[in-house]
């Protein structure tokens, strides 16, 4: 190879490499050290993923040439642990605390720390804001990693650590990962089963598979909004430019050239057909040599490009006059929903006040740190796809009709992955790797850039939303009225679900008497909206918390007070009709907030007030937003399946298809599958999912994990259990004991009883005894008028938020949340609040700072999202009303917590200012705006 001679050390090893010098320090140390522990999460200096220390600095090694490494030291997360595999405290601190989710950013916030620890041994929480600002975590939202990082310095004590987690930490190693005795996991603060290679860099994420035979995909999309195009002479192409083996067109496609969720919604190409409808769509892929294909300039493609007028916009897809971007949905309305219960006009005109507002919404991105990214092969006749994923079964069931195989001729294996908040539920690169290793016969991998994968996926629905809400003289609400449009973008994707949770969660968490709430979803040429934490609650929240506060106001009611006299109960009826059995903990998140309502009340009283007497600009307030979220799809099948097997050496094993995309999914369900069958959650061994190995667990989205598959675990260790007793003739109270050489004891009061586990047959899966579950939640079907039960049951919560304003220049500062999330059962505390941590930074993120504009905020330096120093203080109070349905009482957190916060903020605006925001994100100007409106 051409180049210069570079002398360096990684993590003490000395290298000598003859390279090009000005290769990005990242790329020689994933592709020719093999270090993939460093991630690449946008390689423009903008995410901090691939931080790495550089004679002892921090630096991100994405831009960092080799041709500057010479001489010179680096140290990679595979540096920190010591040569015997025991971890830094730093990295039992991150397990401890929690302080990894996905943990794709994992390798860059710790190699950050251990620079500032390195300066600063007992940090100061200002220091360790200072010193992990350069990287980004979608995650989390900061708490669990500021007290890891604060946890782990030199002044901190083993104690310290072990406050911080409910966990303990031995000296400088990790946590044990598993530590709770048998019977005991579900409610235990244990570290997450899968961390251990989160804090090493040994987590293989999709793009992190070695394999130098692969061929490497580029996908060519429409720079345009709305266009056509002609394909050039690919023959001429792929002669001009060697190196190049194949370039695909829509006609490539082996079988179905559409795809989508719903069956009636397969409606977008995997390569477009000569007409685009959205900038990033994908018109052709290149599959060849890496360096060559990416060497190829724009200009040089085999494609010509022809504009259309856009249609951008609610309104514009909407106007009568607007082109129609699919024939068989006249007026670009791809569906409409509809809940329907009582008189509403009646209500509203009986009503001591009503309550009319508009509020609008943008698009958001998900921002995950991994981008997709994956690796597909064909093996004896079968086609194999590794990929970041958030459902693999749907993949593969997708890709047999896209490839045109059956479904058991296809294999999706997820790799770990990095994030994804329901962007990564629809199907991505998957298709084109598939194709690209089918059409050539060899490996395809690729991943995409961060503008790519900010172009070409889905993104939380804009919205606009208008309602009025009344209520009578003590302000229990007597009718609401409800419509919102949601911007659908090109494709159908997830746009029927939220058409239809939105009308049945329009009302908020509240018990009324008469509601009419509708919703469409109109196409335009965005880029598909599709699943995004919440499908279209949060925004719905936004505008329901909105009316709360103005019916407070105009009643002379507490803002907490009126929520409290509205909250749903325990044998309320919703709009839908669904009368509540059970575990509606509204009442009791609101109870739990009372306190903090009144204290920071007077807080921010008292700071106005010296506000106001010094002459400066910064007003306080404080707000509340409350929630409920249905648990599971919307009155649809939702079923997922859990095996556990004993092997024949006596390995108890847990076979689960649930992918855990950070929230910690693997952890919850053998917690509970553990406890169900009676033995310690650090005896399971878990086989990872994979449509081939595991049972299909459905999707890891609409917060169903915990509660659907933490059902089918539990019938499945129930089940085993009950195998096993009966094998050893015991009772039902016995204690089952598996040992390494191949045995169960079994222990019954003073009988004991020895299962020999290798004179039993083995079975299916290599187990010789085998037990299944499988849970679908009780729903109804909507009829038209949207009545019926659509989920078995529901989240509830409630969040508190205090800010600062700066009335001169309108910005804000989150100082303060109060979570308190009703979940059933915390199956494991620190996983849960982790949950409720990292909503409240997206919801943070939808309030005041995130704005997708497509073609202009296509990277991580124009589009915001929430850094550490964004992060305010939380306090989670968790609230334990358990579902009688849901496994040990455990519901869903994932997705309610995001959903109360930008409410709250808002809230806290108002509070502040007077200014009524209506349209998010509230930027400075939107803030200032406001403030003038209201006569500030
Ligand atoms: Fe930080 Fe996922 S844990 S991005």
């Amino acid at each position: 190879m051409d180049g210069i001679t570079i002398r360096f050390t990684v993590n003490g090893i000395a290298w000598e490499l003859t390279s090009d010098g000005r290769r990005r320090l990242v790329d020689v140390l994933r592709e020719d050290l093999g270090l993939t522990g460093t991630k690449v999460g946008c390689n423009a200096g903008d995410c901090g993923a691939c931080t790495v220390r550089l004679d002892g600095d921090q630096v991100c090694a994405c831009l960092v040439p080799i041709g500057q490494v010479d001489g010179r030291a680096v140290t990679t997360v595979e540096g920190l642990a010591g040569a015997d595999g025991t971890l830094a405290p730093l990295q039992a601190a991150f397990l401890a605390c929690g302080g990894a989710q996905c943990g794709a950013c994992t390798p860059g916030m710790l190699m950050a720390a251990d620079d500032l620890l390195a300066r600063h041994p007992s940090s100061s929480r200002g220091q360790v804001l200072d010193g992990l600002g350069g990287v980004l975590c979608r995650c989390t939202g900061y708490t669990k990693i500021v007290e890891a990082v604060m946890a782990s310095g030199e002044a901190a004590s083993e104690a310290r650590i072990g406050s911080a987690a409910g966990s303990s930490v031995s000296g400088s190693r990790a946590p044990e990962t598993a530590s709770a005795p048998a019977g005991s996991a579900v409610g235990a603060r244990i570290a997450r089963l899968d961390g251990v290679p989160k804090v090493t860099g040994a987590e293989i994420f999709a793009d992190d598979l070695p394999d130098t035979s692969a061929l490497t995909l580029r996908v060519v999309r429409s720079p345009l909004t709305h266009a056509t195009f002609s394909v050039g002479d690919l023959d001429a192409f792929t002669t001009a430019h060697p190196g190049v083996v194949r370039v695909l067109v829509a006609a490539d496609v082996p079988g179905a050239n559409r795809y989508g969720i719903y069956e009636t919604g397969k409606d977008q190409p995997v390569l477009a057909d000569g007409y685009v409808r959205f900038a990033g769509e994908a018109a052709l892929a290149l599959v060849g040599d890496a360096h060559v294909i990416a060497a190829i300039r724009d200009e040089e493609l085999p494609i010509a490009w022809t504009p259309l007028p856009p249609v951008l916009g609610i309104s514009a897809g909407l106007d009568p006059d607007a082109a129609q971007l699919h024939e068989d949905r006249p007026g670009n309305v791809l569906i409409e929903g509809r809940v329907a219960r009582g008189d509403v006009d009646a209500a509203l005109a009986r009503s001591a006040a009503t309550t009319t507002g508009t509020f609008e919404t943008t698009f958001v991105e998900h921002a995950y740190i991994e981008p997709e990214a994956g690796m597909a092969r064909v093996v004896d006749g079968r086609v194999e796809v590794w990929a970041t994923t958030q459902t693999p079964y749907m993949d593969r069931d997708e890709l047999a009709l896209i490839l045109g195989l059956p479904r058991d001729r296809v294999r999706v294996i997820p790799s770990a992955c990095g994030g994804g908040f329901g962007g990564k539920l629809d199907l991505s690169i998957q298709p084109l790797l598939a194709i690209g290793a089918m059409v050539t016969g060899r490996p395809v991998r690729g991943v995409y850039s961060r503008p790519e994968s900010m172009r070409a996926t889905t993104k939380r629905h804009p919205s606009r939303i208008t309602a009025t809400f009344g209520a009578d003289l003590d302000g229990r609400l007597t009718g609401v009225r409800f419509h919102g449009d949601f911007d659908t973008g090109a494709y159908a994707s997830w746009g029927p679900t939220v058409a239809h949770r939105v009308p049945v969660h329009a009302t908020g968490p509240y018990a009324v008497e008469a509601a009419l709430c509708t919703s469409r979803a109109v196409h335009t040429n965005a880029p598909p909206s599709g699943a995004f934490r919440g499908f279209g609650v949060p925004q719905a929240a936004i505008a329901h918390e909105a009316l709360l506060d103005d019916l407070a106001a105009a009643l002379g009611i507490d803002r907490l007070e009126i929520r409290r006299r509205n909250a749903l109960r325990v044998g309320s009826v919703t709009a839908t009709g669904h009368e509540l059995q059970a575990s509606a903990g509204l009442s009791a998140c609101l109870d739990a907030l009372a306190p903090y309502w009144a204290s920071l009340m007077v807080d921010a009283r008292a700071f106005n007030s010296r506000a106001v007497a010094t002459g400066t600009p910064i007003r306080r307030g404080i707000g509340i937003g409350a929630m409920w979220y249905g648990i599971g799809n919307t009155s649809l099948p939702n079923p997922s399946a859990v095996e556990m097997g004993i092997e024949p050496d006596g390995t108890v094993r847990l076979f689960s298809g649930a992918a855990d995309i950070g929230q910690g999914s693997a952890t919850v369900i053998a917690q509970i599958a553990a406890d169900a069958l009676g033995v310690a959650v650090s005896t399971l061994a878990r086989t990872a999912p994979d449509t081939d190995l595991t049972p299909d667990a459905g999707k890891t989205s609409a917060s169903r994990q915990t509660f659907v598959s933490g059902n089918a675990a539990k019938l499945a260790g129930e089940a085993l259990r009950r195998q096993v007793l009966a094998l050893a003739e015991a009772g039902a109270e016995a204690r089952i004991e598996p040992t390494p050489d191949g045995r169960i004891v079994v222990r019954d009061g003073d009988a004991t009883s020895v299962i020999e586990l290798r004179e039993l047959p083995v079975g299916a899966r290599g187990c010789v005894l085998l037990a299944s579950g499988t849970y679908d939640p009780k729903t109804t079907i909507l009829d038209e008028s949207g009545q019926g039960v659509p989920y078995e049951t529901y989240g509830f919560g409630a969040q508190v938020a205090l800010v600062d304003v700066d009335t001169e220049i309108g910005t804000v500062v989150v100082r303060r949340i109060v979570a308190a999330h009703d979940v059933g059962r915390a199956i494991n505390p620190t996983l849960v609040e982790g949950q409720v941590e990292g909503g409240i930074a997206q919801g943070l993120g939808l309030a005041l700072m995130e704005a997708y504009v497509p073609g202009r905020t296509d990277n991580l330096h124009d589009y915001l999202i929430p850094t550490v120093g964004d992060a305010p203080t939380i306090e989670v109070i968790l609230v334990e009303d358990a579902e009688p349905s849901g496994p040990y009482g455990a519901k869903g957190v994932g997705e309610p917590a995001l959903v109360p916060t930008a409410p709250a903020i808002l809230g806290a605006i108002r509070d502040a200012t007077g200014a009524r925001i209506t349209c998010v994100p509230a930027t400075p100007d939107r803030v200032l705006g406001a403030i003038a409106a209201a006569g500030g």
